[in-house]
């Protein structure tokens, strides 16, 4: 099985999933535009080939490119799992008459408009939305749907220019913090919890699937630089406050006619208990949820969604063990990381339930916020039970202190 991996190196999981591919046995070809030597060694040493293209996003070029470069090589699959090179993928499979998801499809996991406009069309609870290419344009969207909205952009990530709005003068700001975006959707905004629904699929069938619960959404995350946030993978996903949740998943995967690999969905759910639609990627999601999920069923989706592209398979065993909770821990202060405070008393009482503490070192500055989802650190709390998941979660973000200074 030959495998073209487009961006091999980058974001931080993308050389685990290249190491997955060879560990199931495919020769992973690589795409990217910086230097061999500069990819983490990890996607290196897994890689049977690499391409250096001049620039990722000129997708014509790339795909004259690859297109000389593959000649012989027999490429089975193409994938990408980082959300910019999603429609490039789709692009070099439509060119090398490579089985998977086509342009118009992944088009519509791109485009947050397309993407609802095809939901809507199946009867999926979305927010009520309109395209804003113009002040007036979302003006008007405003004026129809009236407040209280979400601004954000048509093709975003990390809650970036994403703004909610309330009334006039919210709007007003928005129109003008979002100036440097060529377009964004106005959206309802939908009160509730945020939640996820993950799965990886082989042929249409999940063959696995998560549902995570952001703490707080990551909207406030974003916007308040002082809290340091949650995401917890339940245990019981099949409980029955998360049954609207799957269902709106599966039904979401059906009509954007979702075929084989990871996809990352965020969904709503209201105080009344219904489940309203977020977004969807065709690709795992990021910020550590991956290794979440691995934690919570002590298996390795990496090699997991592999087996799924290559083989149609994932024969690990996918029981879920444990609630897992990620934690990303924002310094106090800026400057340089001086000391961690509180972490030892949590780990006397509950260290055999973290299994995993990264943190920046002391001396090192501390990270723009804006920029890294996973702040200053991250650590996972496992535990079978969901109440001692969120106890010991939230004494981790309370009592646990990264002062820098
Ligand atoms: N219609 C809405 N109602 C309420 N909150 C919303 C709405 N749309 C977006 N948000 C909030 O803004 C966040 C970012 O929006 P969205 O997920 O669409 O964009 P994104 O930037 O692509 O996300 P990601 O952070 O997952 O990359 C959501 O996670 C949610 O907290
Ligand atoms: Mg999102």
């Amino acid at each position: 099985m030959n495998v073209l991996m487009i961006s091999p190196g980058f974001p931080a999981e993308m050389p685990l999933f290249t190491r997955g591919l060879a560990e199931v046995g495919a020769r992973v070809y690589g795409i990217g535009d910086g230097p061999l030597a500069g990819l983490p060694e990890r996607a290196r040493t897994s890689l049977s080939g690499y391409l250096r293209v001049e620039n990722l996003w000129d997708e014509d070029a790339v795909v004259r490119e690859v297109r000389e470069w593959v000649r012989g090589h027999g490429i089975e699959r193409v994938e990408c799992l980082w959300e910019p090179g999603v429609v490039l993928a789709a692009r070099l499979r439509e060119a090398l008459d490579v089985p998977g998801m086509r342009v118009e499809q992944a088009t519509a996991f791109r485009d947050k408009e397309v993407m609802k406009q095809v939901l809507d069309r199946a009867g999926v609870r979305t927010p009520k939305h309109r395209r804003g290419r113009t002040v007036e344009e979302c003006r008007a969207a405003a004026e129809e749907l009236g407040y209280p909205l979400i601004v954000k952009p048509i093709a975003g990530a990390g809650s970036a220019d994403t703004y909610p709005v309330r009334n006039d003068s919210d709007l007003e700001e928005a129109l003008e913090l979002t100036r440097h975006v060529p377009e964004v959707s106005v959206e309802e905004f939908i009160e509730g919890e945020e939640y996820t629904y993950d799965t990886v699929c082989s042929r249409g069938e999940i063959l696995f699937h998560n549902v995570a619960w952001y703490r707080p959404k990551p909207l406030v995350a974003r916007l308040n630089p002082w809290i340091s946030s949650q995401a917890i993978c339940l245990r019981d996903a099949e409980a029955p406050e998360m049954k609207a949740g799957r269902a709106l998943g599966e039904s979401v995967l059906q009509a954007l006619g979702f075929e084989t690999g990871f996809t990352h969905m965020e969904w709503f759910r209201t105080p009344s208990g219904e489940a309203v639609f977020g977004e969807i990627g065709a690709r795992a999601p990021g910020a550590r949820l991956v290794h979440a999920m691995n934690y919570s069923c002590d298996l390795d989706l990496f090699a997991g969604w592999a087996e799924a592209v290559c083989f149609g398979s994932l024969s690990q065993d996918t029981t879920k063990r444990y609630n897992t909770g990620l934690i990303f821990k924002r310094a106090i202060g800026e400057g340089t990381i001086q000391r961690y405070e509180g972490l030892d008393a949590i780990l006397a009482q509950h260290g055999e339930h973290v299994c995993n503490i990264e943190l920046v070192p002391i001396g090192h500055p501390r990270r723009d916020w804006r920029k890294v989802v996973v702040g200053d650190g991250w650590l996972v709390v496992r535990h079978p039970n969901l109440e001692t998941t969120l106890e010991i979660a939230n004494k981790l973000v309370a009592d646990f202190r990264i002062v820098a200074g």
